[in-house]
Order: structure tokens, then C-alpha cells, then sequence
């Protein structure tokens, strides 16, 4: 049995919106744009929600929007998907990398105070909550007020999925935004997409205007505005990050089953809990508080030092038996690029070193059957379990595709 990384399926009402949008006579950005961004409003809370063709586009409107000028400092977990970084070195900032709690891979408040101190003159701090599993949002706004440091969340994993302590919906906060992904393998998708949420009515209307090229007439208005659509001014060197509306489409049927898709990851999530929990040398993901605050987009399980083979081989010997793995990251010090833009000591990074050395992600979509996550477990007990593998492992197929992030 060949079981992918991540397989998307669009069993809801994809179709049918695609249909009405490729017979509407209009492709790129419009109603299913607002309607998606509406949605957003109502599922988060936020006061603002802005649709852009990447949670990359939505980061790099957030962090300009939020001031970053020039060699102003940026501090960025180094757990984390080289976008979160590389979106400060668009507007010219420099990247601050920081470590992770080891067990969560979250920036903490306790981390974020230490760094703070040690660090003077940082203007901006991106949390990523990893995996599905939110930061203390409550607590690193106490600390980075405390700083004078403004915060860009990083929520490309984390759709739905509440806070830690107050229970709130992760999009909610008064952070100067906060970034989801609709990448091919995230929670919710549009193929290629991002949204950008805030209450702060300033980062909305600055994110507006840069989504499309700095044009001072909005991306949805200047077609549904009556008048003429060429009489516009442009303002800005902007950007073109506006959302079609033939990926919205698919986004809007998606956030229709966001809530049934989030409890069939908690339900093999629960299920990897009870297959795995007696494998020897494995650690199991953290939960989070309330059963529905994780948004699994990731089951990251942890080979410790102890156990009877290491990370690499364990991810080779389950791809060898038809199971694709990942790894959630190689932290971003130990990248060629950041290595030489940033402090890249390892001793650094305690708290990510020790998490990266034996971390490994498993499949975890909504589509999965319970005979493929239990090929998952079977395959994992028998290649940890004893030296040699308990169950036969065919020869090599031709595997599944992985993905880069
Ligand atoms: C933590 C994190 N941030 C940002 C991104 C960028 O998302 P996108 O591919 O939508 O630009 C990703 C993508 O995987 C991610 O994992």
C-alpha cells in the first residue's frame, strides 16, 4: 500500500462554484474574492479580511504595512518555512532569528523576553503557529508591548484553530495581522492562496492598496463601482497579490467544510495517539487545550536518541514500505541563505536543534483511510520496534510525491 504525504479532496461544492465562475465570463478576482473574504470575517472574527494568491504575499503585505523599513530589525523563529524570513529581506529589514520551545516548536513568551533583552532596537516579532498548534498570543503581546515590538502572525498552519488560554479563534488578536495559507497541502486550499486578516483599519486599507499595484481604487470596487474601471490613480509602487476568483472558488467551498475537515484531522489525530502511544523511543505531538483549538495540519512525532533507529532512517524505511514522510523544518540557521545573513550557531538554537535532530511529520489529511493510517502505525512499530522490519517491505515503488513546505 502506497500512502501519499497529503491528498486533497474536493468533495464538496469546488465543482459547482468552478462551473459558475468559468461560465460567469470572468476568471480573476471578484464575488467568490469577497465572498471568501467574508467568510474569513465571520470565521475569525477580525474585522478585516484580505485575499491574496499566497500566505507569502499576505506576510509581506503585513510586514509592510507594519513599517519596516530599510535595516530595521525583524526577529523570526528559526523553526519555520524560509517565507516567514524571507518576506523582512523584501522591504529591506533585516532577519533576527530566534530559537523554540523544543516540545512545541512555538515561540514562548519566556524565549521572545529572553531574545528581547538581548536583542535592543527589534521592531517586529512573526510568531508562526506551527503545526496547527497556536502560540500564547496572550503572552507574547505582554512581552513585545512591554518592548515596543509589534507582532505579524505567522497562521500558515493554523485554520481554525483558537489560542492557547482565552480559547479565541487564531485570526482574532490585536496583532498588526495575522497570515493563513491555502497552499496545495494546508488545512483549507485554493491551490496557490493566503488571506490577511487584521483589525487595525490603517494595515487594512495600506494592504489593500499594495495587493494591486498601489491603484487607488480597490481590487474588488474598481470593477463593481460605477464609472468607468481606467479612471484610477496609482499611489504606490504596489504589488500584484489579488486572489482569482477561479481559485476563491474552490476556497469558498472549502471554508464551507473547514469545520468537518479540522475533526476528521483531530479524528486521526486521535487515532495516531492510540496507534502510536506504546512505540518505544517515539515522542507524540502535544495537544492542544481544547479539543477543537489544534488545527493538525501537521502530526509531527519525535525519534529520540534513545530509540532503536534514527529519524533518517526510519523516514527512508517507511518510504521503502509505501509511506511518505516529511521533515517540519530544517531550521532556517542551518539554510545556506540565513546561515550567512544571521547568527547560525546551533548553540543558538538549543530548543530547535533538539527538535530538528529527530523530527519527523506523517500523513495527516482528511481523506485518509483508517487502512492507510494503520499501514502508517503498523510500518513505524515494525521499523522501530525491532532492528529488523516485522512486516515484509516490498521492493521499491514508485513513491508518492512529497512537497517542499
Ligand atoms: C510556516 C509557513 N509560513 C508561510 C508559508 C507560505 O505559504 P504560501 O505557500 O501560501 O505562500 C508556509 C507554506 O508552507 C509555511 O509553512
Amino acid at each position: 500500500m502506497n500512502v501519499p504525504f497529503h491528498r486533497v479532496e474536493c468533495d464538496g461544492n469546488e465543482l459547482s462554484y468552478l462551473k459558475e465562475v468559468l461560465e460567469s465570463g470572468w476568471l480573476t478576482t471578484s464575488r467568490f474574492a469577497k465572498r471568501l473574504e467574508d467568510g474569513f470575517v465571520e470565521a475569525t472574527g477580525a474585522k478585516h479580511a484580505i485575499a491574496v494568491n499566497s500566505c507569502t504575499s499576505a506576510l509581506h503585505l503585513a510586514v509592510e504595512a507594519a513599517g519596516v523599513r530599510p535595516g530595521d530589525r525583524v526577529l523570526v523563529p528559526t523553526l519555520t518555512f524560509t517565507s516567514t524570513a524571507e518576506v523582512v529581506r523584501y522591504v529591506g529589514g533585516e532577519v533576527v532569528l530566534c530559537d523554540v520551545d523544543p516540545g512545541t516548536g512555538l515561540l514562548t513568551p519566556a524565549i521572545l523576553e529572553e531574545t528581547l533583552s538581548r536583542n535592543p532596537g527589534i521592531r517586529l516579532v512573526m510568531p508562526v503557529h506551527f503545526a496547527g498548534l497556536a502560540a500564547d498570543i496572550a503572552g507574547l503581546t505582554e512581552v513585545a508591548d512591554r518592548h515596543g515590538v509589534r507582532i505579524v502572525e505567522d497562521a500558515a498552519h493554523a485554520f481554525p484553530a483558537r489560542y492557547p488560554s482565552t480559547g479565541d479563534v487564531v485570526g482574532s488578536a490585536d496583532s498588526v495581522a495575522c497570515c493563513f495559507s491555502f497552499y496545495a497541502n494546508k488545512t483549507i486550499t485554493t491551490g496557490e492562496g493566503g488571506m490577511l486578516v487584521t483589525n487595525d483599519d490603517d494595515v487594512a486599507a495600506r494592504a489593500r492598496l499594495m495587493r494591486l499595484h498601489g491603484i487607488d481604487r480597490d481590487v474588488w470596487k474598481r470593477f463593481q463601482d460605477p464609472g468607468p474601471s481606467w479612471r484610477y490613480d496609482v499611489v504606490e509602487a504596489g504589488f500584484k497579490y489579488n486572489l482569482p476568483d477561479l481559485n476563491a472558488a474552490v476556497g469558498v467551498a472549502q471554508l464551507e467544510r473547514a469545520e468537518s475537515l479540522r475533526e476528521a484531522r483531530q479524528r486521526l489525530a486521535d487515532r495516531y495517539f492510540a496507534g502510536l502511544g506504546n512505540v518505544a523511543g517515539l515522542d507524540l505531538p502535544p495537544r492542544a487545550d481544547g479539543r477543537d483549538a489544534h488545527a493538525w495540519h501537521l502530526f509531527t512525532v519525535h525519534v529520540r536518541p534513545d530509540a532503536s533507529v534514527d529519524r533518517d532512517t526510519l523516514s527512508e524505511r517507511l518510504a521503502a514500505m509505501g509511506v511518505a514522510t516529511s521533515v517540519h523544518y530544517r531550521p532556517l540557521h542551518r539554510m545556506s541563505f540565513w546561515k550567512a545573513q544571521s547568527d547560525s550557531r546551533p548553540e543558538s538554537f538549543p530548543g530547535a536543534e533538539r527538535r530538528w535532530e529527530g523530527t519527523l511529520s506523517l500523513p495527516l489529511f482528511p481523506g485518509m483511510t483508517d487502512a492507510e493510517q494503520d499501514h502508517v502505525c503498523t510500518s513505524i512499530a515494525a521499523v522501530i520496534g525491532s532492528d529488523a522490519p516485522l512486516i515484509e517491505i516490498p521492493p521499491p515503488a514508485e513513491l508518492p510525491a512529497g512537497t517542499v513546505d
